[in-house]
């Protein structure tokens, strides 16, 4: 893996264990600047794992991880700001309306209310939500709840954007807008974002590259996402059995 001055996230031979069991083994993977990455792997392959050793939840065993050239479980109070993560559970705080939700990262970070105001302002707009900005977390769709999210994510402009299976949970039509939008939204505004998913459509649909994890056995496939790839539906195919082999997916 070729890990230059251009990354934002550098593991480099990084094993993890809980007790016995080894999650990753010579785990290496590098995501540059503005590069989206889809992280696969089936149930218990390590995807989150390695989500939380690059946040600095979790210590590598040995190996290192460095994100914007930063060790992340050692020198957390650096990275604040600079790393932005959105999961599964929305984590919105129910007593905010939506733009407060949004507001909360950028307050945190000491940005002036009124200045905090005008960028969640933004980044509602930018998710479709410009109508919803005053509505609480309980008036909110499980999607709209999500798009909020993201623009709590993005609106701190963060270095790095970590998403762990954000979309998957939603019905097909919403998610599928929302991945429109997320990728739409990435690129046009350069995020780096390293996304765990599940689901093989998702990755191709979003990742300019995709990695697979197997379990205890680390990187098994990494292949790059060539855009004509998305719009061609035999090479789609095509990608889509090699990344379902590489997971050991012998049809489903
Ligand atoms: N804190 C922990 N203590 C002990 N074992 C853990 C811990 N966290 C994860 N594991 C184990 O490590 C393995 C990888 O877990 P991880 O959550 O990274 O998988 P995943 O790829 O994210 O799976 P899923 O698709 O189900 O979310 C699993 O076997 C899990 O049981
Ligand atoms: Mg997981």
């Amino acid at each position: 893996m070729n890990a230059s001055a251009n990354s934002v996230i550098v593991m480099n031979g990084v094993s993890k264990a809980f007790g016995p069991h080894v999650v990753a083994k010579d785990l290496s993977i590098s995501v540059s600047k503005g590069e989206i990455v889809a992280l696969l792997g089936r149930t218990g392959a390590g995807k989150s794992t390695v989500l939380n050793m690059v946040m600095g939840n979790l210590r590598a065993d040995s190996g290192t991880v460095r994100v914007a050239g930063l060790d992340p479980y050692g020198e957390f109070k650096k990275l604040r700001g600079k790393m932005a993560v959105s999961f599964q559970q929305d984590r919105l705080l129910p007593w905010r309306t939506a733009i407060e939700n949004v507001e909360l990262g950028l307050l945190i970070l000491n940005i002036s209310k009124a200045e905090a105001r005008k960028t969640a302002k933004l980044w509602l707009a930018r998710v479709n939500l410009a109508d919803a900005e005053d509505k609480y977390v309980h008036e909110l769709s499980g999607g709209m709840r999500q798009r909020v999210s993201l623009a709590r994510a993005l609106a701190v402009d963060p270095e790095l954007v970590l998403l762990d299976e954000s979309f998957s949970q939603l019905d097909h039509v919403t998610s599928k807008a929302l991945r429109a939008d997320f990728s739409k939204v990435a690129r046009e505004f350069k995020k780096t974002c390293l996304f765990v998913t599940h689901r093989i459509e998702d990755a191709i649909e979003m990742a300019d590259r995709v990695l697979v994890l197997r379990p205890g056995a680390g990187l098994c496939l990494e292949e790059r996402v060539a855009a004509n790839v998305r719009e061609d539906e035999a090479a789609r195919a095509a990608l889509h059995d090699r990344i379902a082999a590489a997971m050991g997916d012998h049809g489903e």
